[in-house]
């Protein structure tokens, strides 16, 4: 028998939107093509060297038979978190029960779901900011849960205790993001008990997702893991899980290395989840991170680095009259746009060779769709490069 000419897709997967990028590429294409300077803040990828030291360790510990790792992983990777956790945050974790090493936090944030969504149950909805962080909604729509974006606007903080009382009832899961992409808004600590209060009453899962903990210009965020240890309850069913990542603290996103941190009895049974697909960091990988997480210099150097890079944009973009909107913190600068409309706002920036992410790329509602994102990417000179040709325009 042959196979179907068509693969009969998961219709789950068919039902997914597909980002709007490709006009956008077209035209960053033609620029390119026609030799004209492309400024790219557009992917939240960091351009600059990862430090010697963690290429170093990463070399060094390619063993000659590289063996499955194990899910958990090696000791020193989770030993270096629960060190930074308690340096960073004052926060004090059991490497051996409260730390996981992941792939990333992409992969955690779209796996996670698995563990606790029934796709059967009427309490199926997980909740997640909106605009925000795509995989979220492509989590919850693959596992088989309800997603439930949870619009935000003014300034962009998540407040989780306005949902009403029927979505809380339904939810398992309810994401929260801060310092926030795209807007770099950030939860206070009041923000983060209240939200953990409401999960409490509903029995929800709480994830924070705070990949962006060491990007922030003047305070440094307030994790949940500091709420819950604040309150003096413990760990051990609080129901809270944080994830971190060495993408941005460490200009490390293709290692792909990430931690996520918190209740142990739903880490115990996140480590279980884990041994199905095969989703462990290899051992090299946690062997450089381990080092990563011992140093906070080279972290504290590449945030005062994005820091006078958002101080161009900023001055510029307020100089010129826009809106800037939350940014405190995060590898990002949020702008209105002048019409109100982001995606108009982006073409018209791309015609000056600015590449940035209208709101529309992150919002599942109409959430946000005033504004465009810039990412911190380019080095200095292409900063003051890119306010030279905004100029022109703006
Ligand atoms: C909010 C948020 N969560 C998670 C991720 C994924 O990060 P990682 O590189 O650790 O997979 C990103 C990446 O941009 C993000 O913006």
């Amino acid at each position: 028998m042959r196979y179907a000419a068509e693969v009969r897709l998961n219709p789950l997967l068919a039902a997914l939107p597909t980002y709007p990028t490709i006009a956008i590429d077209r035209v960053r294409d033609q620029l390119l093509a026609a030799g004209r300077p492309v400024y790219d803040f557009g992917t939240g990828d960091p351009i600059e060297a990862t430090p010697s030291f963690i290429r170093d360790a990463l070399r060094a510990n390619i063993a000659d038979n590289c063996r499955y790792p194990t899910v958990i992983g090696e000791p020193a990777v989770r030993s270096a978190f629960a060190g930074y956790a308690q340096r960073r945050l004052g926060v004090t974790l059991n490497p051996g029960t409260e730390v996981l090493p992941t792939s990333g936090s992409k992969e955690a944030v779209f796996h996670l779901p698995l563990l606790c969504v029934d796709p059967n149950a009427p309490d199926r909805a997980v909740v997640f900011p909106d605009p925000g962080y795509s995989v979220y909604y492509r989590g919850a729509a693959l596992s088989g849960g309800r997603p439930h974006p949870q619009p935000l606007s003014g300034d962009y903080i998540q407040r989780a205790w306005e949902l009403p009382i029927e979505v809380l009832r339904e939810t398992r899961l309810l994401w929260i993001n801060t310092p926030h992409n795209p807007s770099g808004a950030v939860m206070s600590r009041e923000d983060l008990r209240r939200t953990w209060e409401v999960c409490r009453e509903h029995d929800i899962l709480l994830v924070s997702d705070e990949c962006y903990m060491d990007v922030w210009f003047n305070e440094p965020p307030v994790s949940i893991l500091q709420v819950v240890e604040e309150a003096g309850v413990g760990l051990s069913g609080s129901g809270v899980l944080a994830l971190f990542s060495l993408s941005k603290r460490s200009g490390m996103t293709g290692y792909r290395s990430g931690i996520v941190a918190g209740d142990p009895k739903v880490i115990g049974a996140l480590r279980t989840l884990r041994t199905n697909p095969g989703l462990a960091p290899q051992d090299f990988v946690n062997a450089a991170a381990a080092v990563a997480w011992a140093d906070d210099g080279h972290a504290e150097q590449r945030r005062l680095l994005f820091g006078e890079k958002r101080r161009l944009l900023l001055d510029f973009l307020s100089g010129a009259g826009l809106e800037v909107t939350a940014s405190e913190a995060s590898f990002y600068v949020w702008v209105k746009a002048p019409g109100g409309d982001g995606d108009a706002f982006a073409s018209e920036l791309l015609k000056a060779g600015i590449l940035t992410n209208p709101g529309s790329f992150f919002a599942v509602t109409a959430a946000g769709r005033d504004h465009v994102r810039f990412a911190l990417v380019p080095d200095l000179d292409g900063c003051r490069a890119a306010v030279e040709a905004m100029r022109a325009i703006l």
